[in-house]
């Protein structure tokens, strides 16, 4: 029985997007700086992280409160030993639609992504900030080749992803230059290419509101070589608003979140590896979900706990960002993988 619930200010709980792990392979200076996620940074250890039983319950709860969309997330997720099985797990709870994940593709593989397939995956989407090596090598932290990332895409192509989404994070100064040459690249190819603006998301990336570029001029900037339209949200509560180019050569999504926030549409619960739940990507702090689970909590106390915290929900961080809040405590990115 499916009781659909709704927060403080009315938003459903729809979508929940899974962290598998804390871990990742690259070190992008907006999400995981190397200097500060060095070799003495400690992750999480094995037992603290949710094992894929204890998320197919979550899973299993989350749906009887509406939830009909899943998104798997890291860190990087594709570090996680058997993600395949996790997703079979997910995609045979009846009321769940749609599965998508989001990688750096520098693991993904034709044999892997044809496993993530078959074991139920609906959509992919691949982080790539440059086609340029010297660029994208010095945001990626760890010198990661683009053509790597490319035969990634390539790979997910094969496997019949037909149309995967690939998200840039525009940073002023760093890869604001590269906006055309990616758009130039993924138009025409049935891929999405989706401009992000950088956002103040943990505490550690030193974010300033001078970095930023807004989605207005990234779309002018694109629109005036190729004009573009606006075209309707799938869902009422989609994050990116979507344009297509007028001579038909496909679609572009810009993700507002700084400059035009969404957050009156957010029907987004957020699940870390080690079993907090989090209502907003900015929170200082999620709810401990793995302990009364550990302890032997039914279905129906889970159930309860959950269903209280969104109902208390008002976060809008993105409506309330002033200079003074990007200080405030908040979740690191890879904790809750955006
Ligand atoms: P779809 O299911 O295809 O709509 O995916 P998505 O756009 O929700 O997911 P994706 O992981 O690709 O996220 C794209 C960008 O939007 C990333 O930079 C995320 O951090 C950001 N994002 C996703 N959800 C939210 C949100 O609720 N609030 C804010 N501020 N940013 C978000
Ligand atoms: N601002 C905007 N997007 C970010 N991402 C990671 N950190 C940030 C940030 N500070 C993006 C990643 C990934 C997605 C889940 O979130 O590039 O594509
Ligand atoms: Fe890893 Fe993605 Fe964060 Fe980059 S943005 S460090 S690829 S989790
Ligand atoms: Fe949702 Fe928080 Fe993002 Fe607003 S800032 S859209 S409430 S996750």
């Amino acid at each position: 029985p499916i009781q659909p619930i709704v927060d403080a200010l009315s938003r459903p709980l729809k979508d929940l997007r899974i962290s598998v792990t804390d871990r990742c392979n690259f070190r992008c200076t907006y999400c995981m700086p190397k200097e500060i996620f060095g070799s003495n940074y400690s992750f999480l250890p094995h037992e603290k992280i949710l094992t894929f039983e204890e998320i197919e319950r979550l899973v299993r709860i989350f749906s009887q409160l509406g939830v009909e969309k899943i998104r798997i997330t890291g860190g990087e997720p594709l570090l996680r030993k058997d993600l395949e099985e996790l997703i079979h797990k997910i995609a045979l709870v009846d009321t769940i639609r749609d599965i998508a994940l989001t990688t750096n593709a520098s693991m993904l593989t034709l044999q892997r992504a044809q496993r993530l397939r078959e074991a139920g995956l609906k959509r992919l989407t691949v982080s790539l900030d440059s086609l340029q090596d010297n660029i994208f090598g010095s945001m990626n932290g760890v010198r990661f080749p683009v053509q790597r990332v490319l035969q990634g895409i390539q790979a997910a192509k094969e496997a019949g992803f037909t149309s995967v989404k690939v998200n840039m994070v525009v940073q002023k100064g760093k890869n604001d230059n590269a906006i055309i040459e990616m758009a130039e690249y993924f138009r025409g190819t049935g891929h999405v290419l989706r401009l992000i603006e950088y956002m103040d998301v943990g505490t550690t990336n030193g974010w300033s509101l001078q970095d930023v570029v807004s989605a207005n001029e990234i779309l002018l900037k694109i629109s005036s070589r190729w004009p573009l339209e606006p075209i309707p949200a799938r869902s009422p509560n989609d994050v990116a608003k979507r344009y297509r180019y007028l001579d038909g050569e496909g679609e572009i999504g810009l993700i507002t979140s700084v400059t035009n926030p969404f957050c009156h549409g957010c029907s987004r619960a957020r699940l870390s590896s080690d079993g907090k739940v989090y209502t907003c990507l900015f929170a200082a702090d999620g709810l401990d979900i793995k302990t009364p689970m550990r302890e032997g909590a039914s279905d129906k106390e889970i159930k309860e706990i959950l269903c209280s915290l969104w109902q208390h929900r008002r976060d809008r961080y993105s409506e309330i960002r002033t200079d003074a809040t990007v200080a405030l405590p908040k979740v690191e990115m890879s904790r809750i993988g955006g």
